[in-house]
């Protein structure tokens, strides 16, 4: 996608821009009184930009996409929580959901009032029935540090500040451990939601079992606000490892073919590890003109002793690869060796990302995957990243769209400098155009990862969601008719009709334009 088109239409567009933020702005956020003080009675926050702790809670993990609130509510309990829904929805004031920050699109903030869920931090692990419940603001290195005694996992991050409601929602693949043990979304048991109006459900197979499919999958802020959640964790004992531990692998080709190497790879994969799903793979691949490498980081959840044999029909053929290291690794090792540990946001880089789930990978796909870094004025960086997903998911009663394939083709594009962003949003789309036609022919690639949400990307309906959309639609009827969760990405029940889609995509794009080239030169906070 060309988004130049955007560039020549500015100025009419960021005045009207300029007219509605003023009208959001205008929010009647200090008419609430009640709200507020009994927010603060029960160890709540209320935070507008002149607090001093407003700007670490407003910040952004990615700060291409910041974008400052108006108010920012921190409610502790759940019933305030309820009361702010049924208060802010009754006054038809809008407002957004925050968890841990990491939406791409920025999704989890805007210019009005944004209900935080931070001080939401409870964990409680039932050893008994092998389950765990936490609350909305809860991030992945917390629940990781509660387990680090245990032998169990859970299916999270890998990079640990990711907040747990919002993977959750989209899919949410930890992709040392999914194709074992399954996505997120399959391990959740129930759900604690505050619908619109500030009524507080169960979801579950047993009660509101349409909500209970509609939230897994149907991703964050759309259909309630997730105050808590339980889910299964999992006991490590085939690798007969102490600690819950696994074998991990590293495995590396520098300056070789690549390409022969990457089909080498595939047929192991068809061979051996699509019915073998102990084995997991994550693949960094990066090409200029210095320096070419693949870099395979992998599991196998079984006793190390049969690694190697199952391995060595593979890592025979040529290209051998340079290095091949296997390590007992804890999911926190994992997390602190591959992760990406970052404390306090924001990080300095800005990101895109953009996600392909394929069906398979043809040899000119590989060729587009292989491409050398983007060519800009500005450095861009673009990391390949292709997540094997075959058979990943394991509970198929669910709105999660990708059965059927068996990778994330998901590269994300790294640049450090505001003028910077049009080309690389640019590269990273124009890449992404690139690899859908090369897939053409074959029909390998079937959407894209809602989680990597990407608000430049056309038909986004039927990539996140495939043949689903028309029964989130139905089911974002019955429990929040109004529309009342919105984002430009967002699900609209049935009734509000395609003019409202088309509105608000269109906004959308504009939105994050404007955000990216005018927010981000106010450096006064
Ligand atoms: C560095 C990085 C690494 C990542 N790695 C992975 C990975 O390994 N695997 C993977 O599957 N994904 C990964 N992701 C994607 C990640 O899962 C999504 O960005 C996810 O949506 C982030 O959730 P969050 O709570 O941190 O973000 P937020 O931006 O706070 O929330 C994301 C969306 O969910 C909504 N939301 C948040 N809390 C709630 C709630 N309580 N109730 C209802 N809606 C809510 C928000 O409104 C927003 O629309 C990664 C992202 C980043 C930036
Ligand atoms: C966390 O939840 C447990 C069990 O539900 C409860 O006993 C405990 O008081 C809670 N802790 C906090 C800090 O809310
Ligand atoms: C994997 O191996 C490469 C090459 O030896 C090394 O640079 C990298 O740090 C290793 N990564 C991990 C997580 O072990
Ligand atoms: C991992 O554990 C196995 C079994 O205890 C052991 O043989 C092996 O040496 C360990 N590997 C490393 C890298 O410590
Ligand atoms: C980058 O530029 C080089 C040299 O001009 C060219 O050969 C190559 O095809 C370009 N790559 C892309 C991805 O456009
Ligand atoms: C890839 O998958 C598509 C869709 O299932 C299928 O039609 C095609 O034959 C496959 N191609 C290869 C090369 O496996
Ligand atoms: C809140 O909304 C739900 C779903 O529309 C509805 O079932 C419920 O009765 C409403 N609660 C109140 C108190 O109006």
């Amino acid at each position: 996608m060309n988004i130049s088109h955007i560039h020549r239409q500015w100025p009419v567009h960021i005045l009207l821009m300029f007219l509605i933020i003023c009208l959001i702005d205008d929010t009647k956020s200090d008419s609430f009184p009640t709200l507020e003080s009994t927010i603060i009675s029960h160890g709540g926050q209320v935070l507008r930009v002149t607090d001093s702790q407003y700007k670490n809670a407003a910040t952004l993990w990615n700060p291409a996409i910041q974008v400052w609130p108006s108010l920012i509510l921190q409610p502790a309990i759940y019933d305030d929580v309820s009361l702010a829904l049924s208060t802010l929805y009754s006054a038809k004031v809008s407002i957004r959901i925050m968890g841990g920050r990491h939406s791409y699109g920025g999704y989890c903030s805007h210019r009005g009032v944004v209900l935080d869920s931070s001080r939401l931090k409870n964990i409680t692990i039932n050893w008994e029935d092998e389950t765990i419940t936490m609350q909305s603001g809860v991030v992945w290195s917390e629940v990781y540090d509660v387990l680090k005694e245990s032998e169990y996992i859970i299916i999270g991050g890998l990079c640990p500040s990711v907040g747990v409601v919002g993977f959750t929602l989209g899919g949410g693949y930890n992709s040392m451990y999914t194709r074992s043990y399954g996505l997120a979304l399959d391990n959740v048991l129930k759900f604690t939601v505050a619908l619109y109006n500030g009524t507080i459900v169960t979801a579950s197979s047993q009660m509101n079992p349409d909500l209970y499919w509609a939230l897994r999958g149907g991703g964050g802020g759309n259909f309630g606000y997730v105050l808590e959640m339980t889910q299964k964790i999992h006991r490590i004992t085939d690798t007969k490892l102490p600690s819950g531990q696994i074998s991990f692998f590293n495995i590396t080709w520098e300056n070789q073919d690549l390409k022969e190497a990457l089909l080498n790879w595939l047929i192991f994969l068809n061979d051996v590890a699509d019915m073998d799903t102990r084995i997991s793979f994550d693949v960094i691949v990066y090409v200029s003109s210095e320096r070419r490498f693949i870099m395979m980081w992998g599991t196998f959840n079984g006793p190390q002793v049969e690694l190697q044999p199952l391995f060595n029909s593979w890592l025979t053929k040529n290209p051998k690869p340079d290095t091949f290291s296997i390590f007992n690794y804890t999911q926190m090792d994992i997390a602190r060796k591959i992760g990406i540990l970052i404390n306090p946001f924001p990080v300095r880089e800005r990101q895109h990302i953009v996600s392909a789930m394929a069906i398979n990978i043809t040899s000119t796909m590989l060729d587009v995957i292989l491409e050398s870094q983007p060519n800009s004025t500005v450095p861009i960086a673009q990391f390949m990243d292709i997540i094997y997903l075959n058979n990943a998911n394991k509970d198929k009663n669910t709105a999660w769209p990708f059965p059927d394939i068996s990778f994330d083709i998901a590269p994300g594009f790294v640049w450090t400098t505001l003028d910077g962003d049009y080309a690389a949003i640019n590269a990273a789309e124009s890449w992404w155009q690139r690899l859908l036609n090369a897939a053409a022919p074959t029909q390998s690639i079937v959407g894209a990862y809602l989680n990597y949400i990407d608000p430049y990307m056309p038909n986004w309906q039927s990539m996140y969601y495939r043949n689903n959309w028309n029964r989130l639609r139905e089911i974002k009827t019955i429990w929040d008719p109004t529309w009342y969760f919105r984002f430009p990405q967002g699900i609209p029940p049935i009734t509000q009709q395609s003019l409202a889609t088309k509105f608000t995509s269109k906004w959308s794009i504009l939105a994050i334009t404007f955000t990216i080239t005018v927010f981000s030169k106010f450096s006064y906070l």
